[in-house]
């Protein structure tokens, strides 16, 4: 078989042309990042877990009429996806707070929120991922009004129900980051929930004990990392040893 082309290298994950037009192939790498590539590492076996933890959430956000743009899972580490135009804005939905939160308010790490915050990053490694406002979107253009009207409300209704889904697996969504993307259809545009949903993108604790089931075990050197990306898709019912054990 010829070699795929490579479109885009990230720093967790490889694009290829996919098999149709307008398709992509995500191949999810091991290699983790952090503090904006500052730190550097490989978590085995992640991968595999992230292929199978987003495919699991982003069919369960389509079967709430979330428009996505998982296609379906090829192999251990690949998935297909409809091509969009990433949207260079991350948004963060905060529930309790942690990480830069905690730096930036001087906030007791745990602490609820009076209500969910939403946050804008600007996707820009050179810049560090700026933190900006509607404003800034707007203006610059990274997204028109209606577009980031879409993705406030998609990122809250995806809120709501991850929230329940992780509850219902014992860990509590601490916060978690969305990327969207422009779909080009016949001659239409409609933003869709783009990327990935895993531990990478999401601090999830265990409900009982509070520990951390995320890449924070990763950024700040707490060990069985792996260990915990396993864990989360056990809870979730993705591991082929899931169900009653003990
Ligand atoms: P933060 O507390 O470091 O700002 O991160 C908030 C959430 O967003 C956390 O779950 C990790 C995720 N996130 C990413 O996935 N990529 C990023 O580049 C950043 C800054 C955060
Ligand atoms: N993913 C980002 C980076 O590699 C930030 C993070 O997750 O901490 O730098």
């Amino acid at each position: 078989m010829a070699r795929r082309r490579k479109i885009y290298e990230g720093k967790a994950k490889i694009l290829y042309a996919g098999p149709e037009p307008g398709t992509l192939v995500q191949y999810f790498k091991d290699d983790a990042t952090a503090f904006n590539n500052k730190k550097k590492g490989v978590i085995t076996g992640k991968g595999v877990l992230n292929n199978r933890i987003s495919e699991y959430l982003m069919m369960k956000l389509g079967e709430i009429g979330i428009p996505h743009h998982f296609l379906r899972r090829l192999n251990m580490r690949e998935q297909l996806v409809r091509e969009v135009e990433i949207i260079p804005v991350e948004v963060i939905v905060r529930n309790i707070a942690a990480g830069s939160f905690c730096e930036r308010f001087k906030a007791k790490e745990g602490t609820p929120l009076p209500r969910s915050i939403v946050e804008y990053c600007y996707k820009s490694d050179e810049l560090d991922d700026p933190l900006v406002s509607e404003e800034h979107i707007t203006a610059f253009g990274w997204a028109a009004p209606q577009e980031l009207d879409d993705m406030l409300s998609m990122s809250l209704r995806i809120n709501d129900f991850l929230s329940g889904l992780f509850l219902g697996a014992g860990l509590k969504l601490i916060d978690f980051k969305l990327e969207f993307g422009r779909l080009f259809e016949d001659d239409m545009v409609r933003v869709v929930l783009a990327d990935e949903i895993t531990p990478d993108g999401c601090r999830l604790w265990d409900i009982e004990t509070g520990k951390k089931l995320d890449k924070d075990r990763f950024r700040r050197d707490l060990g069985d990392v792996s260990e915990a990306y396993q864990e989360v898709a056990r809870r979730l019912g993705l591991t082929p040893e899931a169900g009653p054990r003990d």
